[in-house]
């Protein structure tokens, strides 16, 4: 199997030529393909995810511009609308009042003729900066990667600059600034995917951006002209492959002192997991220098599947919150997985917080709780003692889209598992090792699988804490399996593609096991 770098390479050679078309060819071929005129039955295509986020058709990769204005968290997505694979990248767009219920929206950026639209995030200009909007009306400006397809088949280095854009009317339509690119390239093939946010206290906008081993960060008075300030992260964390999508931005400490500062890198390839993955480091920042500290670095996901995600920017003060989402794939095989129509979902919106193992911090993710709102009908069980083997079938009554929370204590010494399955023995397996301490996920007999080689894998993860009972949170979406253990301190993110409904689970263990505070609630669809 080709490198994912090779791979786009090759698609974006196959992709020259709608690349060489001129821009209103390509809009045009791109309204082809407008979300107002895709049928909402096609939410209901095999393996179509029913509570997560996915395109109305084609081609989606990471989330860009997440920023909550005026009661609307925005989503915007890398898109190619003209096909299921990679390509010329635009930006899709979505809103939500709660981040789980989507109402798809026309693309918001088109490629031109400084490049395809790369991932980036967006921001509101409370103070009218830029001077795009009025004190009155604050314009959403969104910063992203101008990709030169043109730059980079001539052989230049200088392909990824930034450019901005802006809107005036809650995101509805986007005008890019006429004196883009904002930030030339230095002479650094890998120069990209901006995130952007205002420091008050420094009374300017800050600006992290990806390069290619390292972490750059810049500052601005109104997003316009940018100061280099610091690098970060040539010797420090994972190196396996190019950096991308970063993110910087506090978290208050669960000691009382004050906050810390978390920096995002995603890695591709590289991750512990193989392929794409994001790791983060907890340290200080000073306005200027990040610092690492020593002990509190890790990985969002421990599984596979959770790429290129971010922060939401803007969401309320009184909220609080710090939101994430991810793409849920892997570049690994997210162009080939057996999909028809659209390629990829995101993972849930989760909360972050940090919390303390030993002297460092670490980050620990839980769902957020507007997906309670999907709830259709929940089964509980104070407590239930399994001998060998329990089926709850009665629990989750046969549905393919369900969330179940359990704890798990009086662990035979072997550890248990819990298992996902179908009526054909396709399965997929959350374990714990008891012996080696290690928590495990297994999709290698979870359905088709004959796209990649690897994509039959078992990944395995230290567990963090050592208490003696062990608490899982599980969200299951059709395709898709998202375990949060231990309050959130262990996550791990799978999709699968199952021949038959994968409606059953089971508990095994080698002996009794107590499991007590459990809940199965079946999930509406987002999309009917
Ligand atoms: C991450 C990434 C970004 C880039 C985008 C292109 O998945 O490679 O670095 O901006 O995808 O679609």
């Amino acid at each position: 199997m080709k490198s994912r770098n090779t791979y786009l390479n090759l698609l974006m050679a196959l992709a020259l030529f709608v690349g060489c078309q001129p821009k209103e060819k390509q809009a045009e071929s791109a309204e082809v393909e407008q979300p107002e005129t895709v049928a909402e039955e096609k939410f209901q295509e095999e393996h179509r995810p029913q509570y997560h986020f996915s395109p109305p058709a084609h081609w989606m990769n990471d989330p860009n511009g997440m920023v909550y204005y005026d009661g609307e968290y925005h989503l915007f997505y890398q898109h190619y609308p003209d096909s299921t694979v990679w390509g010329p990248m635009h930006w899709g767009h979505a809103v939500s009042p709660d981040m789980v219920h989507w109402e798809h929206l026309p693309i918001a950026l088109y490629p031109d003729s400084l490049g395809y639209i790369f991932s980036g995030s967006a921001v509101v200009d409370w103070k009218n900066t830029t001077g795009f909007g009025s004190d009155d009306n604050p314009p959403l400006v969104a910063m992203f990667t101008y990709h030169n397809m043109d730059g980079e088949r001539s052989g230049k280095i200088k392909y990824q600059t930034q450019g901005i854009a802006y809107s005036t009317d809650k995101g509805r339509s986007w005008t890019k600034y006429k004196g883009n690119p904002v930030l030339e390239n230095p002479g650094i093939k890998d120069f990209r995917d901006p995130k952007v946010r205002w420091q008050e206290d420094l009374n300017a906008w800050i600006l992290t951006l990806a390069v290619k081993d390292h972490i750059a960060f810049y500052s601005s008075p109104d997003l316009k002209e940018w100061t280099h300030l610091s690098d970060f992260g040539i010797d420090k964390g994972g190196h396996g492959g190019v950096w991308e999508c970063p993110d910087l931005f506090p978290l208050p400490t669960p000691d009382g002192k004050g906050d810390k500062w978390v920096l995002f890198v995603s890695i591709n390839p590289g991750a512990p997991q193989g392929g794409s993955g994001t790791q983060y480091f907890i340290g200080e920042w000073d306005g200027k220098t990040f610092t690492e500290d020593k002990g509190s670095y890790g990985w969002l996901d421990y599984g596979p599947d959770n790429y290129a995600g971010v922060t939401w920017a803007d969401v309320p003060q009184e909220d609080g919150r710090t939101l994430f989402l991810g793409w849920m794939s892997n570049w690994l095989y997210a162009q080939i997985v057996p999909t028809e129509n659209w390629r990829s979902a995101m993972t849930v919106p989760r909360k972050m917080e940090l919390f303390k193992n030993g002297n460092d911090y670490l980050l620990a993710f839980k769902p957020v709780k507007e997906l309670d709102e999907l709830r259709n009908d929940c089964i509980t069980e104070a407590t239930m003692m399994v001998d060998t083997s329990a089926v709850l079938d009665d629990q989750v009554k046969g549905s393919t889209t369900f969330e179940a929370k359990l704890t798990l204590s009086e662990i035979p010494e072997e550890g248990f598992e819990l298992i996902l399955y179908n009526d054909v023995d396709q399965h997929v397996t959350f374990g714990y090792d008891a012996a080696k301490d290690e928590y495990y996920l297994d999709r290698s007999e979870s359905g088709k699988n004959d796209f990649y080689d690897e994509f039959s894998r078992k990944y395995t993860t230290k567990r963090i804490v050592d208490t003696e009972s062990i608490d899982l949170h599980i969200y299951v979406d059709v395709a898709s399996i998202e375990i949060f253990a231990d309050e959130g301190k262990t996550v791990m993110t799978a999709i699968f593609f199952p021949d038959k409904p994968m409606d059953h689970m089971k508990v095994e263990a080698n002996g009794q096991m107590k499991v007590s505070e459990l809940e199965v609630c079946s999930l509406k669809s987002i999309w009917k």
